[in-house]
């Protein structure tokens, strides 16, 4: 139900319950188990659950499944108390420190017909080696490192995900490596703050061992980029006080890694990113990119943006729109802010009415798509490198793949050209796709 961090976690979670003899279905009628992932980043994401959770009740019921909740919302004390409560047919709960022992719940519950509660509130290792089944045979998803230490103040993840620790340099080659073998194409590199990539073990001295010179995010991008069959990496979230130049120099460098760089804004006004606590002015964020943009040939961003942030007035929201205008990003994702329960955000004093969040959350979005429009029109007469990534959705005589700034292409073309890269020249725009021709 959340990030892609979040989905990387639930392709583990399949791959230990196909191990022990499941499959996946998506009709909960047809289920034996019924498994949610969950998010707590929004409180949006969070009502998701409680909906879900009242439709299963009768089935659950009728037909004695087994329900099992885990992910980040678990971590959050005040949820487990509800659900225990309201929903007492859940029968496992497990937290993000836990997840490799879901089997081990699974089992307990069914042998011992049980509730499980297997929650811990400590900074979980790493466990490698878990079995995972992925959701697509071209583009794969690697975590690098799990946690979070910035506390931006609006931010609940720090305290669901524990403190930030790096994945050992081999074995995250090792996993691309096996993934290249596979015949993936395509590989994004995961993590809350990646271009932190292994700076808590340099300040805290704890031992990594250097594989193929990779001993900082910079160094990680180059070895991924030598690894034969990889045709492109992504990567996701750089926070942008921690973009250094040898990660700007990496990107230039690299040929396979994606010319679009997601680099979260939150907010364009410096007195806002204070309260944030995000560590960087308006100007900083401006100059970081004009540096990589003179930098990095061909560079396109996107961005994060949160409005209504407890205290934001008009003149500082229009910071952000500022921004917006002077960067035209390929892409914003637009959130209303949204109180977290033991963040400091949630302590603030002055929260903005819901209406003037709308309100605001309106004006950023027209904003965004009137550039959107235009931005596309940049592409058409051009061709485009499209990784295909098979048939289109809405229409199965169509083919649908990605640009390298991850703008959806639609164009007809043979089944066989699924899974590889292919020149197309783009002939129209619509907003949220554009159509090629061979
Ligand atoms: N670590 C990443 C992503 C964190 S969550 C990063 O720093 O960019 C993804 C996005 O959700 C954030 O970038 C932020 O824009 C948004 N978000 C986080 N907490 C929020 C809150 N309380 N209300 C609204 N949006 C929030
Ligand atoms: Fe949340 Fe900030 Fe950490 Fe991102 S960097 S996960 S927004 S605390
Ligand atoms: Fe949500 Fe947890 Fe990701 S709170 S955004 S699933 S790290």
């Amino acid at each position: 139900m959340g990030c892609q961090l979040n989905e990387n976690d639930s392709e583990k979670l399949c791959g230990m319950l196909e191990k022990m003899g499941y499959d996946k279905t998506e009709d909960t009628k047809q289920a034996d188990i019924v498994l949610f992932n969950t998010c707590c980043v929004r409180e949006n994401a969070e009502d998701k659950l409680f909906g879900k959770l009242g439709e299963l009740k009768k089935i659950k019921e009728e037909k004695g499944i087994i329900i099992a909740i885990g992910g980040c919302m678990m971590q959050e004390k005040h949820i487990t108390d509800k659900i225990k409560e309201s929903y007492p047919f859940v029968d496992i709960l497990f937290g993000t420190h836990t997840l490799h022992r879901f089997p081990e719940d699974l089992y307990q519950a069914l042998q011992e017909k049980r509730k499980q509660e297997d929650i811990i509130d400590i900074d979980g290792e790493i466990h490698e080696g878990l079995p995972i089944k992925r959701e697509s045979s071209i583009k794969a998803s690697v975590t690098i490192m799990n946690g979070c230490n910035n506390f931006c103040s609006y931010c609940i993840v720090p305290y669901v995900r524990g403190r930030e620790r790096s994945r050992k340099p081999r074995a995250i080659i090792e996993e691309v490596k096996e993934l290249a073998k596979q015949g993936y194409q395509e590989i994004t590199l995961l993590g809350q703050n990646v271009n932190s990539y292994l700076r808590v073990e340099k300040e805290k001295q704890i031992p990594f061992e250097e594989y193929e010179g990779v001993n900082s995010f910079a160094t990680l991008l180059r070895a991924i980029n030598k690894i034969e069959g990889i045709q492109r990496i992504r990567f996701v979230s750089p926070h942008p006080k921690d973009f250094t130049d040898d990660v700007i120099q990496a990107i230039a460098d690299c040929e396979k890694v994606c010319k679009l760089i997601h680099l979260p804004l939150q907010s364009g006004n410096t007195k806002v990113l204070k309260e944030m606590n995000r560590k960087y002015t308006k100007e900083q964020y401006l100059n970081l990119v004009e540096k990589m943009k003179n930098k990095i040939p061909n560079l396109t961003l996107s961005t994060d943006i949160i409005v209504g942030f407890p205290g934001e007035t008009e003149e500082e929201f229009k910071d952000t729109l500022d921004v917006v205008e002077k960067v035209k990003f390929e892409q914003v994702y637009m959130f209303i802010y949204s109180r977290r329960i033991g963040t400091p955000g949630d302590k603030m004093e002055n929260q903005i009415p819901e209406e003037i969040k709308h309100q605001r959350f309106n004006r950023l979005k027209a904003l965004v798509e009137s550039q959107i429009e235009e931005n596309n029109q940049k592409y058409i007469g051009t061709t485009q490198k499209v990784l295909v990534e098979g048939e289109s959705k809405n229409n199965s005589k169509m083919l649908t793949g990605r640009t390298d700034s991850n703008k959806v292409v639609i164009f007809e073309g043979p089944k066989e050209w699924i899974g590889t890269m292919q020149d197309l020249k783009i002939v129209s725009e619509h907003m949220w796709y554009l159509k090629g021709e061979k």
